[in-house]
C-alpha cells in the first residue's frame, strides 16, 4: 500500500509539495524577523516534530531548539483546556527569543495555557507560528505570529498530527474518515 493512498484517509486538504512550498516561505518570513538574533525553537511534541524538522532547515538565522511535552486532558479528538506538563524544557529561557513551534490550534487552549506559563520565565520575547488552524473552532484568542494554513473545521492527521498515535507518518494533511472516529 503507498502512503499516499491510505485508505483511512477521505480527502488530501495539503500535500507535500504545497507543505513544503509554505514552510520554505515561512522560513524566510521567520528568518527575517529574527535577523541578528539567535532564537530558541520550541517544539511542543509530538504533533509538531515534522514541522519543526522541516521549519529548522527554512531558517538562514542560527537557533536552538527544544522540546515540551502537555496533554490536555479530555477526549480523543477534543480539548478540555485543562493542561498537564509531561516533559519540560531543558533550560531557563530567561532573556531568550523563544519561538513556539506548534502543529495545530483548535481551541486555542493549551497555546493560551502554555504561552503564559513561558511568559512568567521572562523570555526577552515570546513569538507563535503554527502550520494549521482552525479559526472556527478558537474558543480563546492566542496572538499567533504565523500560520501556515487555515482550515475548515475537519479532523486531520498526517505530518505529524495523530488520531490515537497513528497517521504521524503521512506525508501529507489528510482528513480522517469519519467512521474511524465516529
Ligand atoms: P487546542 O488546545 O484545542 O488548541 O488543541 C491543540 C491540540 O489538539 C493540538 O496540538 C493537537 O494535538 C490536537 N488537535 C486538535 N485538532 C486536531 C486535529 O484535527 N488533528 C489532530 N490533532 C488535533
Ligand atoms: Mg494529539
Amino acid at each position: 500500500m503507498m502512503k499516499r493512498d491510505h485508505p483511512d484517509v477521505a480527502e488530501i486538504l495539503i500535500s507535500a509539495d504545497e507543505l513544503q512550498a509554505r514552510i520554505q516561505a515561512l522560513g524566510s518570513e521567520i528568518s527575517a524577523a529574527y535577523e541578528g538574533k539567535e532564537p530558541l525553537l520550541l517544539a511542543v511534541l509530538k504533533g509538531s516534530i515534522v514541522f519543526m524538522a522541516d521549519l529548522m532547515r527554512a531558517l538562514t538565522v542560527p537557533h536552538a531548539i527544544d522540546f515540551m511535552a502537555v496533554s490536555s486532558y479530555g477526549a480523543a479528538t477534543q480539548s478540555s483546556g485543562v493542561v498537564r506538563i509531561l516533559k519540560d524544557l531543558d533550560e531557563p529561557i530567561e532573556g531568550k527569543d523563544v519561538l513556539i513551534v506548534e502543529d495545530i490550534i483548535d481551541s486555542g487552549h493549551t497555546l493560551e495555557y502554555l504561552r503564559g506559563l513561558l511568559l512568567a520565565r521572562n523570555p526577552a520575547s515570546l513569538r507563535i507560528v503554527t502550520l494549521l488552524s482552525k479559526p472556527a473552532r478558537r474558543e480563546v484568542d492566542v496572538p499567533v505570529d504565523w500560520i501556515g494554513f487555515e482550515i475548515p473545521d475537519k479532523f486531520v492527521i498526517g505530518y505529524g498530527l495523530d488520531y490515537n498515535e497513528r497517521y504521524r507518518d503521512l506525508p501529507y494533511i489528510g482528513v480522517l474518515k469519519e467512521h474511524i472516529y465516529g
